[in-house]
């Protein structure tokens, strides 16, 4: 689980766990319980957390941490690719550092991370991404996190062919979620967590439909409701968005005169 130490990903990881899978957490904040606890885990192997998961230290910016963090992992198994933040500011307002890191933590740590996994796993590997609705919503003062987001997906959807060719079972399912209840990640911003998801009911459906698979690719977009009463309840539709219109919701609305239809 890279990433499994907060928020949608850990949810991810409780919910591997409990489906009796033996679940790595990748993060900066990944600790084991103290020494004093190591007969808990019972065997010289790594020892687990609170929460009997077994953590490994993992900085997605930096390139040394990328480069040197274990990657053993049983195959077959499942792959998790989680790990967030987010940043709302225009591109003018973004430091040159802001743009590296977040480069670095939402998709160049995350490939070379990859890169080196899906090298050293044996036996099929099942790569869930979690993307976001944000790789095809209009939004504002977001566009390095959008962009990278559509990064992600793109990315995971073209890796599809060589995954299959590595391994006929290999498997890739791509998950872009809307807003989350998950107060850390947007902090700073005044948001209804009471009309966004649980990420804990997010988890189930991305594990019963990753548990049901069996074809080489799904995309899938698990967003809230906005309906009146039933706020922030999970819908789950299958298949690519195409991106909305970047301009005012107004003219993006129908209000705007149509296009000519082009003939090819
Ligand atoms: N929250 C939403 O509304 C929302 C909506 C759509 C999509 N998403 C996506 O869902 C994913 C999870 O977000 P979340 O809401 O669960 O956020 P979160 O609670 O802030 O969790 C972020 C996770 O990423 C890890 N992480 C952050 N920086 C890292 C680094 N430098 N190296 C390694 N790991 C790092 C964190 O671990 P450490 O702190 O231990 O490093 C943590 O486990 C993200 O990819 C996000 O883009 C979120």
């Amino acid at each position: 689980m890279i990433g499994g130490t907060h928020g949608l990903g850990r949810a991810l990881a409780l919910g591997a766990r409990d489906r009796g899978l033996r679940t790595v957490v990748y993060g900066r904040s990944a600790t084991p319980l103290p020494d004093a606890d190591d007969l808990l885990s019972g065997a010289d192997g790594p020892r687990p957390d609170a929460d009997g998961l077994l953590p490994r230290s993992l900085d997605l910016c930096d390139p040394q941490s990328v480069r040197t963090a274990s990657v053993d992992v049983p195959g077959p198994c499942y792959v998790l690719w989680v790990a967030g933040a987010f940043l709302k500011k225009a591109l003018v307002e973004t430091t040159e550092d802001e743009v590296e890191q977040l480069t670095r933590l939402l998709f160049s740590g995350p490939v070379l991370f990859l890169r080196r996994l899906l090298a050293e796993t044996e036996g099929p590997v099942h790569l869930i991404t979690i993307a976001s609705s944000s790789s095809w919503k209009r939004r504002e003062r977001e566009s390095l996190y959008c962009g990278l987001k559509a990064a992600q997906a793109t990315f995971v959807r073209n890796l599809v062919p060589e995954l299959l060719a590595a391994h006929p079972e290999n498997r890739i399912t791509l998950v872009n979620p809307g807003g989350l209840a998950v107060p850390d990640f947007h902090t700073g911003l005044a948001l209804d967590f009471g009309a966004m998801m649980d990420p804990g009911e997010v988890a189930e459906i991305v594990w019963n439909i990753a548990a049901t698979q069996r074809r080489a690719f799904t995309e899938v977009q698990i967003l809230r409701s906005r309906e009146p009463g039933s706020e922030g309840t999970p819908e789950v539709s299958y298949g690519a968005r195409v991106p909305q219109t970047p301009e005012e919701p107004a003219a993006a609305g129908g209000t705007a005169a149509p296009l000519p239809i082009q003939h090819h």
